[in-house]
């Protein structure tokens, strides 16, 4: 059995794929990607920067394998991300007018979506727009157009592929602050009549947290505005938090812990105890997608396995981290088997 089979009638199972799953330099995690996932996103390769490097120039060439393997093996196919203020192309942080910074998003969302037009399912139109308070993010984006660029990016894409899932995606969504932003963010585009079919809840969790009752709070939050919920970017980092040991001091400054050997527990080998930690943490996790199952459109994996994460390197560099539920030889960890259980007992 695998995980896309398993949960088949309840929600689409999920990955972020690499640059190097893309071009499938990296074989074996192809074959596990395909096995167990029904749903793919690019990790980076849709970036703005990426695919939109100049005004006039668009590269499209890994863009367009990652749709093909989507198409070959049947997946749902995401697409990530078309508006975001990091990993945008330098050109754009030098348009400093509005009229455009207009002309150039719509240039931007009506060429990539019009080329994936019945080929990308659903598009992360905007993401991380919000700051943690729940207030606009006074992003470049916002900056230039105040938040008039929210409803154009949706009704770009709306229009562009009438068919495609527009989705706002962002980080810390179970936060009450920020979960108030998202509904008068999507309260806002519905009553200007703009499309919009979900939110995003990236799910960049850890053992100790956000609790249960914070991410049921937002799902339902959500599901009241009559938009359907992803997880988006899950993953569950095993390692410890620079902030809680040394408190806001340490701000920026990571590169201080980076051989620290308090920071990275577990060079070789996840131990038992975390690895049991991680199995329930994940079993609480999915427990809570099956309750609420019928507002959950799809799961998503931030990576196939744990050496492909980018916590791997955030906030510091060179750590291992574990993260997900393919170790570094793709075994299946025990923190699979006890999502797996959930169904097939
Ligand atoms: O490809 C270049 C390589 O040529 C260069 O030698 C190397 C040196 O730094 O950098 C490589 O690019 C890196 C890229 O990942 C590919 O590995 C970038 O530096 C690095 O910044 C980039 O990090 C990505 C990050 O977004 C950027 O913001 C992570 O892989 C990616 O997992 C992460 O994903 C984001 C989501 O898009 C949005 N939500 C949060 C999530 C985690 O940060």
């Amino acid at each position: 059995t695998s995980l896309k089979e398993s949960f088949k009638n309840d929600f689409l199972i999920g990955a972020a794929i690499s640059n190097s799953q893309i071009n499938q330099t990296d074989s074996l995690t192809n074959t596990v990607l395909i096995k167990e996932f029904n749903s793919i996103t690019p990790e980076n390769d849709m970036k703005w920067e990426q695919i939109h490097p100049q005004k006039d120039t668009f590269y499209f060439d890994v863009a367009d394998k990652y749709v093909a393997l989507g198409q070959k093996n049947n997946m749902n196919i995401v697409g990530h991300t078309l508006v975001w203020h990091s990993q945008l192309a330098p050109w754009m942080q030098d348009v400093k007018d509005s009229i455009t910074m207009a002309k150039n998003i719509e240039n931007h969302i009506n060429t990539i979506v019009k080329r994936y037009k019945g080929k990308i399912d659903t598009w992360d139109v905007v993401n991380e727009a919000l700051n943690e308070d729940g207030s606009l993010r006074t992003s470049h984006f916002y900056e230039v157009m105040g938040d008039n660029y929210i409803a154009l990016a949706f009704n770009l894409a709306a229009k562009a592929d009438p068919d495609a899932k527009l989705v706002y995606n962002d980080y810390n969504l179970w936060k009450p602050e920020k979960r108030a932003g998202v509904v008068r963010l999507v309260k806002k585009l519905q009553e200007q009549g703009i499309k919009i079919d979900g939110v995003g809840m990236q799910a960049h969790w850890s053992l100790e947290g956000p609790s249960i009752e914070d991410i049921e709070n937002s799902i339902i939050a959500y599901s009241n505005l009559g938009v359907k919920i992803s997880f988006t970017e899950l993953d569950v980092t095993v390692l410890p938090n620079p902030w809680d040991l040394n408190g806001a001091a340490v701000e920026q400054s990571y590169e201080q812990f980076e051989n620290d050997p308090k920071m990275n527990p577990y060079p070789e080998k996840l131990s038992d105890s975390a690895q049991t930690q991680l199995a329930k943490r994940y079993e609480d996790i999915f427990k809570l997608f099956l309750k609420h199952k019928d507002k959950i459109d799809r799961v998503t994996f931030w990576g196939v396995n744990d050496g492909q994460s980018w916590l791997n390197n955030w906030p510091i560099k060179g750590r291992t981290n574990h993260p997900l539920l393919f170790d570094r030889n793709y075994e299946p960890k025990k923190a699979y088997l006890s999502v797996l259980a959930l169904k097939n007992k």
